[in-house]
């Protein structure tokens, strides 16, 4: 309970922050607090709802090295977060080097399928781990894992891959108990469709067995959808969304309220995106929902950095440009993230905005 009214308060205390960067003449504006970082767009897996482009051109460009994600963190301030995900960033074999490059820097987290968690790499990923919440390092790892055993593999379309993650995450766990670790802390993420909404209790419970610090549901949203149909209703836009027609909205809240009853605290369970109430995260199911009351947190906060060094902002925006050739000041202070800064002040968020991660409610403020 302690820990959840502590995670409450900071989302709270940073939704101001950002709410107040809005108002600072872009010279003040700090640099971005958090930095995602995706490492390769590989993937043993296929999940059925996963939005990386396995094919896209951009996955056969050059990646960031370990020096230059080393020169990017130097760049940082130094309360900045960063996030390692993919792709399947464990596939790359450069990834503790990149982390030592990091390590001292900034506090950063990192996001895995969990199929590559040896007993070796989980007491190297362990290693990183901070003294304390204030110490620089490996704050976090989350852990993909989509549902029951059936389920999973029918997500991810690979047999036998809940059975890695399953024995990887414990592994974690119990090497971290071994070790009488606190950090990093471990999560179970899910991204909730249509096959495995039906069983988050069951998936939940499973989480808690392993003994996950937090088991966080994750609503699906289709980037690709950004491109073009930006001014449509999500549901109605070319995205992938017959993935979640079948989704029962009362049946879901009822199955949450459960979780909720019974929780004991061990695990919490968390919602994405975190930046909005309970109802508004349940009405997202509705056909017809429009986060027209939102706010979108990116360009006062954020920067999503692909393999290859191009700053992302958001797929309804152009690259802001690429971290070889530009410094973190220069891309942030440039005009993409300015003109994206004076959209999203004018019209709050679009209509395909829904379940986008980076939503936060403009209710709260
Ligand atoms: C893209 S994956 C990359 C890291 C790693 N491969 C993994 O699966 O954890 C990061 C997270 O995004 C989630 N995800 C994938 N496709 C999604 C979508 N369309 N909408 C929302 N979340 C999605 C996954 O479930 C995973 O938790
Ligand atoms: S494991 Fe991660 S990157 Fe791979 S397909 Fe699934 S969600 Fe996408
Ligand atoms: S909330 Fe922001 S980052 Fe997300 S889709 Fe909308 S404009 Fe893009």
């Amino acid at each position: 309970m302690k820990k959840q009214i502590i995670a409450k308060a900071y989302w709270r205390y940073l939704l101001y922050v950002t709410y107040l960067k809005r108002y600072l003449p872009i010279r003040f504006l700090p640099l971005p607090s958090y930095v995602a970082c995706l490492l390769n767009y590989n993937c043993n897996l296929r999940c059925q709802m996963c939005f990386i482009d396995f094919e896209s051109e951009n996955s056969r460009r050059e990646l960031i090295t370990p020096d230059e994600y080393r020169r990017l963190v130097q760049q940082l301030p130094s309360t900045a977060v960063m996030t390692f995900t993919g792709g399947e960033p464990m596939i790359r074999k450069d990834l503790f080097e990149i982390f030592d490059a990091v390590k001292s820097h900034v506090r950063f987290t990192f996001v895995t399928n969990g199929n590559f968690l040896t007993e070796d790499s989980c007491r190297k990923l362990l290693s990183y781990a901070p003294k304390n919440i204030f110490g620089k390092g490996l704050i976090s790892i989350g852990i993909s894992i989509q549902g029951s055993e059936k389920i999973h593999d029918q997500i991810t379309q690979k047999k036998g891959s809940w059975e890695k993650t399953a024995k990887g995450t414990k592994m974690l766990l119990k090497l971290r108990k071994e070790m009488k670790q606190k950090f990093p802390i471990i999560d179970n993420r899910m991204t909730l469709i249509g096959l495995n909404a039906p069983f988050i209790k069951e998936a939940y419970e499973q989480s808690k067995e392993f003994g996950a610090d937090i088991f966080n549901i994750a609503h699906f949203y289709d980037w690709d959808a950004l491109t073009t149909d930006i001014d449509t209703n999500y549901r109605n836009s070319s995205g992938n969304y017959e993935i979640i027609d079948s989704i029962d909205k009362n049946k879901l809240e009822k199955q949450i309220n459960n979780i909720l009853k019974k929780n004991s605290g061990q695990t919490d369970l968390r919602f994405t995106p975190n930046g909005i109430t309970r109802k508004e995260w349940l009405d997202y199911l509705d056909r017809d929902f429009n986060p027209k009351h939102f706010r979108c947190s990116v360009p006062w906060m954020q920067m999503i950095i692909s393999p290859d060094g191009d700053v992302i902002t958001c797929k309804a925006f152009q690259s802001a440009g690429n971290i070889r050739e530009k410094s973190v000041k220069d891309i942030w202070q440039g005009t993409v993230y300015e003109d994206m800064r004076k959209t999203l002040k004018k019209v709050g968020t679009f209509p395909v905005c829904a379940g986008c991660c980076n939503l936060v409610s403009a209710k709260k403020i």
